[in-house]
Formats: C-alpha cells, sequence, structure tokens
C-alpha cells in the first residue's frame, strides 16, 4: 500500500477529531476500506507494523475497543499489550508522566481508555510516541470513525445527511459533533434538560463545522423534532461508564428519549439506526430496533477493527 499521500499523519496522536482536518479523516477512512476488502477478501495485510508494539492501557471496561486494536495490530504485524491500569504501577500513583516516558523506551504507541481526558493530554505531552484515544469521559474518536466509515458505506456518502444523536450529552455526543463537522453531516443533539453536551463543546463544534463544509451542529430538547427528517438516528446508554450510581435517576430523566417504533417513525423512511454499544435493551433503545432491519450496529463494531488498523498503520509507521 502506498501512504505517500499520508505521510503528514506519521507520529501524530490521534485524541480528538478536531485535531484533524476533514481530508486527513477521510485519507483515514479510505485506508481502513482498503483493510476492511483484504479482510472481507482474505488477503493478508501487508504488515505495515512489523515488529511495532501498541501498549494499551484501560482503566475502564471494554470488548470492542480492546480486542479490535489487539487484533488490527496484529493483523498489521504488531503486537498489542493490555495493560489494565490497576496492574500497572499508575495504579499505586507512579505519574503518568513517567509512565509516559518509560513506555516510550519500549513500545511504539499507547492506546488509552480512562476517565479524565486531562489525563490523555499529560500523556501524550509527556510521550515521544503516538497517543490514542480509546475513550474518556470526554470524548470517544476511534468510534466515531468506525461510524462514519459505516455511514459512508451504507449511505454511498456523508456530505449533507442529518445525523441525529439522542440521549445523554456525553463523549459520544461531543465526539459525534466533531466527526459531523469533519466529515460534512449536519448533526443534532436532544437530550432531556440537564444533559446537553457542554455549550463550549458545541461552539467547539460549530467552529470546525464552519472550518470545513459548513454544516449545522444543533442541540435539541424536543425528540420528536430532533428526529425529524434524519438520515441517521444514534443512540448511546443513559448512564456512562462511572456513572452507574446515577442509573435509577436518569431512567426516570431520559424515559421520552428512548429510540423505539414510534419516534422513528418520525425520520425518514430510509433512515438507519446506529449505537456504539454497549446497549441496554428497553433502555435507550428498544430491542425491536436495535435487532431490527434499521439498524446497522454490528457494522458499526466490525469497522472499529477497520478504522483503527488505518490509524495505528498511519500514525505508528
Ligand atoms: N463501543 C465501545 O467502545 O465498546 P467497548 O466499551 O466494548 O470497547
Ligand atoms: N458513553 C459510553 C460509551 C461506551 C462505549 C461510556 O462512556 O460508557
Amino acid at each position: 500500500m502506498d501512504f505517500t499521500a499520508m505521510e503528514h499523519l506519521r507520529g501524530r496522536d490521534f485524541i480528538s477529531l478536531k485535531d484533524f482536518d476533514g481530508r486527513s479523516l477521510y485519507q483515514i477512512l479510505d485506508v481502513a476500506q482498503r483493510f476492511k476488502a483484504m479482510n472481507h477478501g482474505h488477503i493478508p495485510h501487508p504488515h505495515v507494523l512489523r515488529g511495532k508494539t501498541l501498549a494499551m492501557i484501560f482503566s475502564k471496561s471494554s470488548t470492542r475497543t480492546r480486542v479490535s486494536f489487539e487484533t488490527g495490530i496484529w493483523q498489521l504485524g504488531g503486537l498489542g499489550q493490555f495493560l489494565s491500569s490497576g496492574d500497572l504501577q499508575l495504579g499505586r500513583g507512579e505519574t503518568i508522566h513517567d509512565t509516559a516516558k518509560v513506555l516510550s523506551r519500549y513500545v511504539d504507541g499507547i492506546m488509552i481508555r480512562t476517565f479524565d481526558h486531562q489525563d490523555v493530554l499529560d500523556l501524550a505531552e509527556h510521550a515521544s510516541i503516538p497517543v490514542i484515544n480509546g475513550l474518556t469521559d470526554l470524548l470517544h474518536p476511534c468510534q466515531v470513525m468506525a461510524d462514519f466509515l459505516t455511514i459512508k458505506e451504507h449511505k454511498g456518502s456523508i456530505q449533507g445527511l442529518k445525523v441525529t444523536y439522542m440521549g445523554d450529552g456525553n463523549n459520544m455526543a461531543n465526539s459525534l459533533m466533531f466527526g459531523g463537522a469533519r466529515f460534512g453531516a449536519h448533526v443534532t443533539i436532544c437530550s432531556p434538560e440537564g444533559y446537553l453536551p457542554a455549550q463550549e463543546m458545541v461552539e467547539q463544534a460549530r467552529g470546525v463545522a464552519a472550518a470545513e463544509q459548513g454544516t449545522e451542529i444543533h442541540v435539541e430538547t424536543d425528540a420528536v423534532a430532533a428526529v425529524q427528517g434524519a438520515d441517521v438516528v444514534y443512540t448511546d446508554v443513559w448512564a456512562s461508564m462511572g456513572q452507574e450510581s446515577q442509573q435509577q435517576q436518569r431512567l426516570q430523566e431520559f424515559r421520552a428519549y428512548q429510540v423505539n417504533q414510534e419516534l422513528m417513525a418520525h425520520a425518514k423512511p430510509d433512515a438507519v439506526v446506529m449505537h456504539c454499544l454497549p446497549a441496554h435493551r428497553g433502555e435507550e433503545i428498544t430491542a425491536e430496533i436495535l435487532d431490527g432491519p434499521q439498524a446497522i450496529v454490528f457494522d458499526q463494531a466490525e469497522n472499529r477493527l477497520h478504522a483503527q488498523k488505518a490509524i495505528m498503520a498511519l500514525l505508528m509507521r
């Protein structure tokens, strides 16, 4: 594979979609599609990461992120090392700074899933190798790369589509706003009062949209108005990792924001339904919708593998 047009991505961190222009993100999607075609055609991948190691630090649970990164780097000829933060000296008080410096002497990239977004920024500042954000309380950029790859596959093009996100103004909502702004989709985030994304994030995403293709970023509290004319209806859990104690209260407050048959009647007839997973059937989405014909959630989950291979190949070569 020829990566010469993508040399500018080598060595960079992947922390927010805000940090990359739309052209670069589309280049990553193109590489992801090529990797996907290789998997589906049973063609072995070029070992562009032969001899390279990715340290994968997890302070939160994961199925998709862990398995897709570990499998992905292996397919590219490299090694993924699963590191639970509780087992690292990090969990006993060793600083992020020292951890960053030490790991930079051993491995070629660090993927981290943690709570505080600032920890990822600190890690990146003190590491001399690429740092990839595998989810923080603020952002989940790798998920959104897989999401827009999936949208592109199902809709042919991303430009001008209306993507409506129903639910908590969380890491997914924030990253979807940046993704839509970069890839050229209109994004509406619909949450109950008190759970909308932070105004600062909305303003930043609007700034990105203005610098790219001028798409619109809306926030909305009316569920029916939000899904009107939507091409994509997206949802996520009402209580994210770390918010377990608020689960019962959130169940009450988010009730009117469930993605169900009645709500989907207001979206376009050919609208697709997305969820980053894991899902709670009967809460943010009904089983009927999640397991029904409009849902493309397992394509999304599969595309984590291909999108991340592209990210690792372009950053870590
Ligand atoms: N969507 C996602 O990131 O899944 P995991 O929490 O299983 O990694
Ligand atoms: N918002 C969810 C996403 C999980 C992939 C969480 O942070 O738990």
